[in-house]
């Protein structure tokens, strides 16, 4: 009986845990909940909204969700590399036509599935392999480079002050990398900043990694809001195709507005196919330790609406109207003073406002405007009523 067993030693585990800070998004998201003001503007949240202030669900994904839901028959397993199909559609918007078998890809669940599968392969690989990450960055990147044991080098991106990109700084830091040192780079629509690199720099950054023996990892989570699908995924395309190896981590969460169905794909080039072929073994044992499979449905749905032309064209048209609605807003906020001017030269989702945590604190106090601590702001948060509003009060708080 349990009564009986003399206890020799209390287990000890949980009590060796930390607390750990609680998300300071999630934290905003609260706020904006609570908060009774109608005028309230929420742009802390890193989802996009239409005019009227929803993320709905696209016509194109509802209409291929009906189409699978009719004609699926089974939910049985699909195998570690996913919807096959998906991955090969996925390939071509990224890359374009014409890869060949040095390419190899498999879906995962989202786009961080695709960023921690990465660095897992590159971890097994070449465990010194260091990765250059610029700052600031989506504010995952660091956990999950640091989580899978691979040194993080952190180097200058962007300074929000002066709103430039610091490419001579980026450069420098590059400049001191190994061969075989592994270089992250947003591939457009940069979170948190929305500096995207120019057709210059991936220029010099193409030369460089080449030069250097270099492996760029493009992170490609926002393709199609910024300029549209193919000017996006220009700077990715031309520094993989002057590598030898690289690394493409690519989310349709954003670009199909399925957030919640973990919808992605890892994507690698290799020297060769044999080593390509060798690569994706791997990365079938790693993601069999991870997820073993990745959810079905959202990729599913992507694939159909790629696959049927009157879904692909419709799906195409509301990409088109998401990122016109977005540049609309930039042009708007750059219209209303020169010192917002630069937010019309930047893509996707997020900018960053030079404000001081007071003056963000006082926004949210006395404005009911909601935003990061950073300042960064999701411009797709505001809508044809309220960003006049949001630019003078922003203006106000500017600093001298
Ligand atoms: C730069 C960047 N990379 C990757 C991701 C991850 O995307 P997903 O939601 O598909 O995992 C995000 C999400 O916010 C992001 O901003």
């Amino acid at each position: 009986m349990m009564g009986d067993i003399e206890q020799l030693a209390r287990p000890r585990l949980l009590e060796a845990l930390e607390p750990q800070p609680s998300d300071a998004l999630l934290a905003i998201i609260g706020m904006v909940r609570r908060d009774p003001r109608p005028h309230k503007i929420d742009l802390g949240v890193g989802v996009y909204r239409d005019a009227a202030g929803n993320t709905p669900i696209l016509r194109s994904v509802k209409k291929a969700e009906r189409l699978l839901n009719e004609t699926q028959e089974t939910k049985s397993y699909l195998g570690g590399e996913g919807d096959v199909r998906f991955v090969e559609l996925m390939r071509e918007l990224a890359f374009g036509p014409g890869t060949d078998d040095r390419f190899i890809g498999l879906q995962t669940p989202g786009g961080c599935g695709a960023l921690r599968l990465g660095v897992d392969l590159i971890r097994l690989a070449n465990p010194a392999a260091r990765v250059f990450i610029g700052q600031p960055t989506w504010p995952n990147h660091i956990p999950l480079v640091t989580v899978a044991g691979l040194e993080v080098v952190e180097h200058p991106f962007y300074d929000r002050d002066t709103q430039r990109i610091l490419f001579d700084e980026m450069m420098t830091a590059l400049e001191g990398a190994q061969a075989g040192d592994i270089v992250l780079v947003h591939g457009c629509c940069h979170n948190p900043t929305g500096a995207d690199l120019s057709p210059e720099h991936w220029d010099a950054l193409a030369e460089i990694v080449t030069r250097r023996g270099l492996i760029p990892f493009v992170d490609l989570a926002y393709q199609g809001l910024g300029h549209g699908l193919e000017q996006d995924a220009a700077g990715a395309r031309l520094v993989i195709a002057a590598s030898d190896q690289a690394l493409l981590a690519h989310s349709n969460d954003k670009n199909f507005g399925v957030y919640r169905d973990r919808v992605g794909s890892l994507h690698v080039k290799a020297p060769t196919a044999q080593i390509a072929a060798t690569a994706y073994s791997n990365l079938l044992v790693l993601a069999r330790t991870m997820w073993s499979m990745p959810p079905d449905h959202g990729a599913a749905v992507a694939r159909l609406v790629l696959d049927t032309p009157e879904l692909a064209a419709d799906w195409r048209a509301e990409l088109n109207e998401m990122c016109t609605r977005i540049r609309g807003l930039r042009a708007r906020l750059a219209d209303f003073d020169p010192r917002l001017a630069y937010i019309d030269e930047q893509n996707g989702m997020f900018s960053m406002l030079p404000l001081s945590p007071d003056a963000v604190a006082e926004l949210r106090e006395s404005e009911a405007i909601y935003m990061a601590g950073s300042g960064r702001f999701n411009v797709a948060g505001l809508s044809d009523h309220n960003v006049d509003r949001f630019a003078s009060a922003v203006v106000e708080r500017l600093p001298a």
